[in-house]
C-alpha cells in the first residue's frame, strides 16, 4: 500500500483474474497526475481494468481518454454519438426502424481495430443501460495464449505475418443484423486490409502476445489458403482458450478500459428484446513490431 497521501487510487486484482479494479476515483473530476500514472502502469499490468459507479458526461469520458492518446473517429459514422464523433454507440437498441448504435460489435472475438495500420491501443466502454440479463464481455490474456503454446508452435509462427480485413465478416454479420449499414465507396476506402505480425512485442511491456482473431484476421502470407486456415483455427483456439478470459458482468455506471494489445474481447449477448447500450471511446496506437 502506498503511503503518498496525495494518491487516493488503489489497485485492486479481481478474484481469479488478470483484471483489476480501480477504486477511489471519480472521473467527473480531474485526474492528478499521479492517479494517472498509476492507473497507466495498472493497464499495461492488468490489462481490464474496471472503474464502478462512474456518472460522467461525453466530454469528461472524452477527456480522460485522450490522456491515453489521440481517440479514433471510427468508420461507421451512423453510430456516432450526435456532436460528439470520439464516441461509438454500442447498443442493440432499434427506434423508429433505425439503430442507434453498433448492434453486433463484438459477435467475433477481437482486438479492436486490428485492421488498420495503426490498430488500437485500448477501448473506453461506458455502460449506459445495461439488460436485465446477459450482455457480458469476455476478454482473453494474449501474452497468456502466447506461452501457453507448446515450443515447436511458437518457433514456427513466431516471425510469420497474417492479413486482417474490416470486411472479413461484414457481410455475415449484415445478414444475421439486417440493420447494419450497407458501407459506402468511400466507407470501404478507409478500411483497406493491412499485415500485422502474428506475435507482437507489446510497446509499452516488451511482453509478447498473439495477434490474430476470428473477426478481422483473413490469412497467413505467404501459406496456402487451406493451410493457413488450419494454422489460424489452431490459433484461435489457443487465443480463446477458456481459462485465459475474463468475463465482465456490467453493473450500471461502470466503465471498463481494456488493452488491446494484450487481449481479446468477445460481447457474450443478450436477448435481443433486452436494451442495451454503452458508450466507446478508442485510443490510437502504434503500428505493431
Ligand atoms: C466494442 C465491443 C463488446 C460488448 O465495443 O468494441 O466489442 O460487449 N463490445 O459490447
Ligand atoms: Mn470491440
Amino acid at each position: 500500500m502506498s503511503t503518498d497521501t496525495l494518491t487516493r487510487v488503489e489497485i485492486r486484482p479481481l478474484p481469479d483474474s488478470f483484471a483489476a479494479e480501480v477504486v477511489g476515483l471519480d472521473l467527473s473530476q480531474p485526474v492528478a497526475d499521479e492517479d494517472f500514472r498509476r492507473i497507466h502502469r495498472a493497464h499495461l499490468d492488468h490489462h481490464v481494468l474496471v472503474f464502478r459507479e462512474q456518472r460522467v458526461t461525453p466530454e469528461q469520458q472524452i477527456e480522460f481518454s485522450r490522456r491515453f492518446g489521440a481517440l479514433e473517429i471510427h468508420v461507421l459514422h451512423q453510430f456516432h454519438l450526435n456532436g460528439h464523433p470520439e464516441i461509438l454507440i454500442v447498443s442493440n437498441i432499434v427506434e423508429n426502424g433505425q439503430p442507434v448504435g453498433l448492434g453486433d460489435a463484438g459477435y467475433f472475438w477481437h482486438s479492436d481495430l486490428s485492421y488498420k495500420e495503426k490498430p488500437s491501443l485500448g477501448s473506453m466502454l461506458l455502460a449506459q443501460e445495461l439488460p436485465s440479463e446477459g450482455g457480458d464481455t469476455l476478454f482473453a490474456d494474449q501474452h497468456a495464449a502466447w506461452e501457453t503454446i507448446p515450443p515447436e508452435l511458437q518457433a514456427r509462427v513466431r516471425h510469420l505475418k497474417a492479413e486482417h480485413s474490416y470486411l472479413a465478416k461484414y457481410e455475415e454479420l449484415r445478414e444475421r443484423s439486417p440493420w447494419r449499414p450497407k458501407l459506402s465507396d468511400e466507407q470501404v476506402a478507409r478500411v483497406l486490409p493491412v499485415v500485422q505480425p502474428v506475435v507482437r512485442t507489446h510497446p509499452g511491456t516488451g511482453r509478447l502476445g498473439l495477434f490474430v482473431s476470428e473477426h478481422f484476421t483473413t490469412r497467413i502470407v505467404g501459406l496456402p489458403e487451406a493451410e493457413s486456415r488450419a494454422l489460424l483455427e489452431e490459433l484461435f483456439q489457443y487465443a480463446t482458450l477458456p481459462q485465459l478470459q475474463y468475463r465482465h458482468r456490467w453493473q450500471p455506471h461502470d466503465m471498463v478500459f481494456w488493452d488491446n494489445r494484450s487481449v481479446l474481447h468477445l460481447a457474450a449477448g443478450c436477448p435481443d428484446h433486452l436494451r442495451r447500450r454503452l458508450h466507446r471511446t478508442t485510443v490510437q496506437g502504434d503500428k505493431p513490431f
